[in-house]
């Protein structure tokens, strides 16, 4: 589902951080955390899969596209359509209802749209697999727990059904039980849609649940001066 081959990148020509990833790979339906500490590249490497990025060398193909061969509005398209992505500031729109941040992804992915059927219905449904409460569709998003706010993040990843969803450092921001619950229903999430999970985080205490851990230091080669 995600292939890296020969992939090398830096920021710039001069920059003092450079990642090159040989090979490193991820099945259809496999769940896999990738462990590694601040300044590792995790986020970069997501950003590689994420098509935001490209590789000054080698490619990356998710779903079975180059993205490098894309054109930018192209990227964009398939990026919306593939890809349900978790940011570890869950980057939500703060005056947005809880129902618009949801349903957002979908006006820039019609196939997740269709999938969707009734998108505030499903939007809805989400909420409530995820144990929001009854009605919070209609809050605004600044006014939720950070919890809440997470939660919001993962239904807006989930929303129509995206075949792979890339998550970082998504339980950062939560303390050890709030985690735990989370980590529970998105699994639930995941295992019912079959959908590929890549989770970075520096927390080793969240490996039993993945079908793979791999760490940061065994799929890079990082120079840093
Ligand atoms: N947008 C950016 N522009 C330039 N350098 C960046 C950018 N984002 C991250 N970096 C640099 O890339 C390196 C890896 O950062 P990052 O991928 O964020 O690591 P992690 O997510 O593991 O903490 C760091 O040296 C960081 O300063
Ligand atoms: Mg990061």
């Amino acid at each position: 589902m995600i292939t890296l081959r020969d992939v090398q990148f830096s920021w710039s020509k001069n920059h003092a951080f450079k990642l090159a990833v040989p090979s490193f790979s991820i099945s259809k339906g496999e769940t896999v955390l990738l462990l590694g500490e601040s300044g590792s590249g995790k986020s970069t490497l997501l950003s590689l899969i994420c098509g935001t990025i490209h590789p000054t060398k080698g490619r990356v193909i998710v779903d079975g596209t180059t993205l490098a061969d894309l054109s930018r509005g192209a990227a964009d398209r398939f990026r919306a359509e593939s890809i349900g992505i978790i940011f570890q500031q869950f980057n939500l729109l703060p005056f947005g209802s809880v129902l618009d941040n949801i349903t957002l992804p979908l006006h820039f992915a019609p196939r997740r749209r269709k999938n969707c059927g009734n998108a505030a219905e499903e939007a809805i449904a989400l909420c409530h697999a995820l144990s929001l409460p009854q009605g919070v569709e209609s809050i605004r998003a600044a006014d939720l727990s950070v919890g809440q706010q997470q939660r919001v993040a993962v239904a807006r990843a989930l929303i129509g059904g995206p075949p792979i969803l890339i998550a970082d450092e998504p339980t950062s921001a939560l303390d050890e039980t709030s985690q735990s619950s989370f980590l529970d229903l998105l699994f639930a999430q995941v295992k019912e849609k079959q959908t590929t999970l890549l989770m970075v985080s520096h927390d080793p205490r969240l490996a039993e649940r993945f079908d793979r851990v791999a760490t940061m230091d065994q799929i890079v080669q990082v120079e840093r001066s």
